[in-house]
C-alpha cells in the first residue's frame, strides 16, 4: 500500500507492496527540486505499463500543490524513464510517462490515475423512536464489500452512445470507514472511496450511487479532494437513498456547482432533466415511503365519511366554492362512502403519511420528537376522550386556580389520566405534559405573565397585542365611520356596524370622530364578515360565540385605547334581515367592568381562531407547500433560484402532512380547541378567497391595511401611521434585509430581463405554480408574469419572508401569549348572560368565575397549552435567516459574499431590536406586561424562546 497523503510533502521514503510486476519494491523520493521514481536497486527496467498499473491500484492521495513543474528522469539499463508532474496544483495524478527504447523513440502514456473520494453518510433511521439511543456503530460493517457503488459522471465529455450524457467512470466502492475525520455529528459516518479515473471523465459534475444493502441510509455529503485539473469538489447530497430496486433509475447526484439551464454542460443537461422527471413521477399510484415524488392533490384526505357523517369534511380546492392551496399528493385510495375523498391513515401511523422521502425530518431530533409529540397529542382526539372532554365538568374556579398550571396542582379525572397512560409512553407523558401520570402537568410560566401576573387584562395590553402580539396583521385603519360591511347585502341584509358616535367620541382626547378619523387616529380589529356566514352553524355547537368588531384610538403616546366592542349574532329571522349587535364601552368597575372584560374575550377568541386557522395556517403553512412541490419539480437542484428557496423549505412538507393526519382533520387538535370546531377548514377555505400573492408582500399588506401610506423618504419607502407598531417596525427591517439579499443574488445569475424569460426551468416553474400549485387562483390578474428580473426579485422575496419571517412572528409567540388561556382563549361556550338570570348575578359576584366559565374549559386549556407549547419550541438544530445547513451551499464566491452581507445585515438589526426595546418612549415594544418584542428577533437558542426566525415554516 501506498502510505502517503501528500506527494508534495518533502522526501519521506516510500514504499509501494510487492506484487505489481516485476517490481518488488519502489522508492518515491519528492522534493521542491526533484520527482522521481526508482526502483531499490536501480538496476531494472522500469516499463511505463507497470508504472500506470501502479498509480491505478495505488491512489496518490491528498491535497497538496504541485507548484511547479517539475521533472525527474531516471536511467536505467540504457533506458530512460522521464516521470512528470504537470503543471497546476492538485496534479499528481496527471502524469506522463515518457518512455525511450534507446533508439530515440519516445512513448508517452498519460491521464489516468486515482480520485480519491470522501462519503460522509448517516445510517440510522433516526424516525424510529424507539431507535434514539440504539448504537449505530455496530452497523455500519453493513456497508462494507462492495455493497455502495458510486461512478463519477463527466462534466465535459458526453458519450455519444448514451445521447451524449456525461460519460461515466468505473463503479468504486465505499472502502474503508474512517472514524477519525471531524467534525461529524453523531450518529455520521465517513468513508473512503476511490474512483479510477482517466482523461474521458475530465472533471467530475455529478454521481451516480448504488445501494446494493438491504436498507437505507442518509447520504450528506461526497467530497473529490484532488480532482485532476480541478482540485476539491463538494457534492451536498442530503438525501435517503434507499435499495437500487426501489428506483426506476440510479440515484444521482450533482456537483455543488450552480447553472442556469441554458448554461448547464451538455453532458449534464439530459441527467438535469430526468432527474426533474423523476421527481416529478407520473401522477398515479400510492406513494410508498421511498418515494421522491413531488405532486399535487386536493385536500380530500381531511374527512373520514366511512366512519359517519360527522366526519365528513368537504374537498378543499379544485371548486370555486372550496378553493384552497394544493397539498403533496399520497395518492391513498378513496373511501367507500364518497369516491372524492381519500381514506386516512390509522392514528398509530400517523408518522408514516407520505412526504417525499427527503422532506421528512431524517436530520433531526428534536423535530421527531416534536412529531412524537403531536402524535400523543392525537391520541387525546379518540372518540372515547373526545366524549369526557366534552362533559367533565372541571372548571378553573378563580384565574390563582389557571396559575396552578404553572405550579402542578390540576387534577384531572381519572378516566381521562388511564387513557392518556394507556396511550402515551411513559418517557414521552414526562416530556410533553410534564407529569409522572398521577397528577398531571407542570408547565412553564407563559412570558405574558411572567413579570406581572395581573397586567394582561389591562385595556392597553388588549390594544397592544394587536401590534405586537401573535397577531399583529389584522388591525386596519378606520377610514369610514360607522364601519361598513362588504358582506353583500342581499344575502345578509345590512350589516353596518351599530357603535354611533356617541359611545367613543368622549374618548377622543378632544377630537371629534371625524376629525380623529382624518388624523388617521382610528382603527379597527374588524372580525365581523369573516364570521358572520359561519356563525348560525358553529353557534349549534358546544361553541356559543359573537362576530365582533372592536375601535380603537391611537393616543398622542403612541399606544392604543379600545373605545368600543360590538358583539353582533345573525337576526333570528333570517339572514336577510341583517344582525343583532351590542355595544360595550370600557369599564372597570362593577357589572360593567365585567361585561367589558367578557366582550374582550369574545374578541380575543374571534382574534385567536383568526390568528390560528388563517394568518397562521392557512397564509403560512398551506400557501407555503404548493411553492415546496413546484421548485422541487420544476427547478434543478442546480438551479441558482432552487438554491435560493431551499432552505426556505425545510421540513414544511412534511409537517403539513402530519398537520393533516392529526392538526386539521375531522375531529382534529384544531377542531377540538378553536372554536370553528368542525367547519374550520372550511373557513380557510372562504378566507383564501380573498388571498393574494403580492399581497403577502410586507409593505403591500401594510398599505392595504392603511396602517402605512408610501412614502419616498422614509426607509423602506413608506411610513407608518402608527410610528410604534414593532411587528411593522421589525418587519420591515426584516422585509428590505431580504429583498437586498434575493436582490444581490438574482442580479448574479441574471443579468437582463431576457435572461428570466428565456429561462425556461424558471418559467415552467411558476406556470405551475399559479396553474396547479395556486390552481384555484390561476385565473387572478394579479401574479407577477415572470417576465422580469423585479418580477422574479418581488417573488422570492415574498416566498422567503412568508416562510422565515412571518411565520416566525405568527408562530413562536403562541405560547408565551397563548400559554395563558385567559389572554387568548380560543373558545367560549357561553353568551353573555341574561339580566335577570342566575349568570347573570354570578357575573356581578364572582367575574373571575363568569369569564372562566365562558372561555375555553380546563381540560381543553391543558390540551390546547400543550399544542402551543410544541408549536413554540425550536429544535436544537434549527437554522436560522441568514444561515446555510452548510458552508458549501454554493461554489459562487459573489453568491457568499452577498449571503454573508446578508448575516451582516441581520446582526444589525438584532442590535436595534435590543435598542428598541429598551427604549421607554417606545411603550408598545414591552407594554404593561413588561414582555419585549422579539418575534422577529433573528436569531436564538432552541426551545421555548419566544424569538429566533428559522429559514422554514418547520413547526
Ligand atoms: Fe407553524
Amino acid at each position: 500500500m501506498l502510505h502517503c497523503r501528500n506527494l508534495n510533502t518533502p522526501s519521506p521514503l516510500l514504499k509501494f507492496g510487492a506484487g505489481v510486476n516485476s517490481l518488488t519494491s519502489l522508492v518515491f523520493k519528492n522534493s521542491h527540486n526533484s520527482l522521481g521514481f526508482y526502483s531499490e536497486n536501480h538496476d531494472r527496467v522500469l516499463k511505463s505499463s507497470c508504472l500506470i498499473d501502479l498509480t491505478r491500484s495505488q491512489p496518490l492521495v491528498g491535497g497538496g500543490h504541485c507548484d511547479r513543474r517539475e521533472e525527474s528522469s531516471i536511467s536505467s539499463s540504457g533506458e530512460k524513464m522521464s516521470v512528470r508532474c504537470n503543471t497546476g496544483s492538485h496534479s499528481h495524478n496527471r502524469i506522463s510517462i515518457e518512455k525511450e527504447d534507446g533508439s530515440g523513440k519516445t512513448t508517452t502514456t498519460k491521464g489516468s490515475g486515482k480520485i480519491k473520494g470522501n462519503v460522509v453518510l448517516m445510517k440510522k433511521n433516526v424516525l424510529d423512536f424507539n431507535d434514539f439511543n440504539a448504537s449505530f456503530l455496530d452497523r455500519v460493517h453493513e456497508l462494507f464489500g462492495q455493497r455502495v457503488s458510486l461512478q463519477l459522471v463527466s462534466a465535459v465529455n458526453g458519450d455519444p452512445g448514451n445521447g451524449m450524457r456525461g460519460k461515466l467512470g468505473k463503479e468504486a466502492y465505499l472502502e474503508d470507514w474512517i472514524t477519525t475525520i471531524s467534525p461529524l455529528t453523531a450518529g455520521d459516518s465517513a468513508f473512503d472511496v476511490n474512483f479510477d479515473w482517466d482523461e474521458k471523465i475530465g472533471v467530475p459534475g455529478a454521481f451516480i450511487i448504488q445501494n446494493y444493502h438491504h436498507s437505507e441510509f442518509y447520504l450528506k455529503t461526497l467530497t473529490l479532494d484532488n480532482v485532476p485539473g480541478h482540485g476539491r469538489i463538494h457534492f451536498v447530497c442530503n438525501s435517503w437513498v434507499y435499495p437500487s430496486d426501489k428506483y426506476h433509475s440510479p440515484r444521482i447526484f450533482f456537483a455543488n456547482k450552480t447553472y442556469l439551464p441554458s448554461e448547464t454542460p451538455l453532458s449534464l443537461r439530459k441527467y438535469r432533466e430526468e432527474e426533474l422527471a423523476n421527481l416529478r413521477g407520473n401522477g398515479t399510484g400510492e406513494r410508498q415511503e421511498w418515494d421522491r415524488i413531488y405532486d399535487y392533490d386536493y385536500y380530500n384526505d381531511l374527512g373520514n365519511p366511512d366512519k359517519g357523517a360527522k366526519y365528513a369534511r368537504p374537498v378543499l380546492g379544485g371548486s370555486p366554492q372550496y378553493p384552497y392551496p394544493r397539498r403533496g399528493r399520497t395518492g391513498r385510495k378513496r373511501t367507500d362512502t364518497d369516491r372524492n375523498t381519500e381514506t386516512r391513515l390509522n392514528l398509530a401511523l400517523s408518522l408514516n403519511i407520505y412526504a417525499p422521502r427527503d422532506e421528512r425530518f431524517g436530520h433531526l431530533k428534536l423535530a421527531d420528537f416534536l412529531a412524537y409529540a403531536l402524535k400523543s397529542i392525537g391520541q387525546f382526539l379518540k372518540p372515547e376522550i373526545e366524549d369526557l372532554f366534552n362533559s367533565t365538568p372541571n372548571e378553573f374556579d378563580s384565574i390563582d386556580d389557571v396559575f396552578k398550571l404553572y405550579e402542578g396542582g390540576v387534577d384531572v379525572p381519572e378516566g381521562l389520566l388511564k387513557s392518556v397512560r394507556d396511550n402515551i409512553p411513559a418517557e414521552m407523558l414526562k416530556e410533553i405534559f410534564r407529569t409522572d401520570g398521577e397528577r398531571f402537568l407542570k408547565f412553564p410560566v407563559p412570558q405574558v405573565i411572567k413579570e406581572n401576573k395581573t397586567a394582561w387584562d389591562t385595556d392597553e395590553e388588549f390594544a397592544r397585542e394587536m401590534l405586537a402580539g401573535i397577531n399583529p396583521v389584522m388591525i386596519h385603519r378606520l377610514q369610514e365611520f360607522p364601519p361598513r360591511s362588504k358582506l353583500d347585502p342581499k344575502v345578509y341584509g345590512d350589516h353596518t356596524s351599530k357603535i354611533t358616535k356617541n359611545y367613543i367620541e368622549h374618548n377622543l382626547d378632544g377630537l371629534s370622530v371625524d376629525e380623529a378619523i382624518r388624523n388617521n387616529k382610528v382603527f379597527i380589529l374588524d372580525h365581523h364578515d369573516m364570521l358572520i356566514p359561519f356563525l348560525r352553524r358553529i353557534n349549534a355547537t358546544n361553541t356559543k360565540i359573537y362576530a365582533t368588531r372592536t375601535i380603537i384610538f391611537l393616543q398622542k403616546d403612541g399606544t392604543l385605547k379600545p373605545l368600543a366592542i360590538e358583539l353582533s349574532l345573525p337576526h333570528p329571522g333570517g339572514d336577510h334581515f341583517g344582525c343583532i349587535s351590542k355595544v360595550y364601552t370600557p369599564a372597570d368597575k362593577g357589572v360593567d367592568g365585567s361585561l367589558w372584560q367578557l366582550a374582550k374575550a369574545y374578541v380575543n377568541v374571534n382574534d385567536s381562531g383568526y390568528h390560528q386557522l388563517i394568518s397562521h395556517w392557512l397564509k403560512t403553512h398551506a400557501a407555503i407547500e404548493p411553492f415546496v412541490i413546484a421548485t422541487n419539480r420544476q427547478l434543478s437542484v442546480v438551479h441558482p433560484i432552487n438554491k435560493l428557496l431551499h432552505p426556505h423549505f425545510r421540513d414544511t412538507m412534511n409537517l403539513n402532512a402530519v398537520a393533516r393526519q392529526i392538526l386539521i382533520n375531522a375531529g382534529g387538535a384544531l377542531e377540538a380547541t378553536v372554536f370553528p370546531g368542525r367547519y374550520c377548514m372550511e373557513m380557510t377555505s372562504a378566507s383564501y378567497k380573498e388571498w393574494t400573492f403580492p399581497g403577502q408582500a410586507l409593505p403591500v399588506d401594510l398599505i392595504k391595511r392603511g396602517v402605512a401610506v408610501e412614502d419616498e423618504n422614509s426607509p423602506h419607502g413608506l411610513r407608518l401611521l402608527i410610528d410604534d407598531y414593532p411587528f411593522a417596525v421589525d418587519g420591515l427591517e426584516i422585509w428590505s434585509a431580504i429583498k437586498t439579499w434575493v436582490k444581490d443574488y438574482c442580479s448574479l445569475y441574471y443579468k437582463t430581463d431576457k435572461m428570466v424569460q428565456e429561462d425556461y426551468e424558471l418559467q415552467s416553474w411558476w406556470k405551475e405554480l399559479r396553474e396547479e400549485g395556486h390552481g384555484d387562483k390561476k385565473d387572478e390578474p394579479w401574479w407577477p408574469e415572470m417576465q422580469t428580473r423585479e418580477d422574479l426579485i418581488e417573488t422570492c422575496t415574498i416566498i422567503i419572508w412568508i416562510a422565515s419571517a412571518l411565520h416566525a412572528a405568527i408562530n413562536f409567540g403562541q405560547y408565551p401569549y397563548g400559554g395563558f388561556p385567559p389572554n387568548r382563549p380560543s373558545m367560549s361556550r357561553r353568551f353573555i348572560p341574561e339580566e335577570d338570570t342566575p349568570e347573570y348575578n354570578e357575573l356581578k359576584t364572582d367575574p373571575e368565575k363568569a369569564l372562566l366559565k365562558t372561555i375555553t374549559g380546563q381540560l381543553l386549556s391543558v390540551l390546547g397549552i400543550s399544542l402551543v407549547e410544541i408549536l413554540s419550541r425550536h429544535s436544537s438544530d434549527e437554522v436560522y435567516l441568514g444561515e446555510r445547513d452548510t458552508p458549501e451551499w454554493t461554489t459562487d464566491k459573489e453568491a457568499e459574499k452577498a449571503f454573508e452581507k446578508f448575516g451582516n445585515k441581520l446582526r444589525e438589526i438584532e442590535l436595534k431590536i435590543e435598542k428598541m426595546n429598551k427604549d421607554q418612549k417606545l411603550k408598545n415594544r414591552v407594554g404593561p406586561v413588561k414582555m419585549p418584542y422579539t418575534l422577529l428577533y433573528p436569531s436564538s437558542e432552541g426551545g421555548l424562546t419566544g424569538k429566533g426566525i428559522p429559514n422554514s415554516v418547520s413547526i
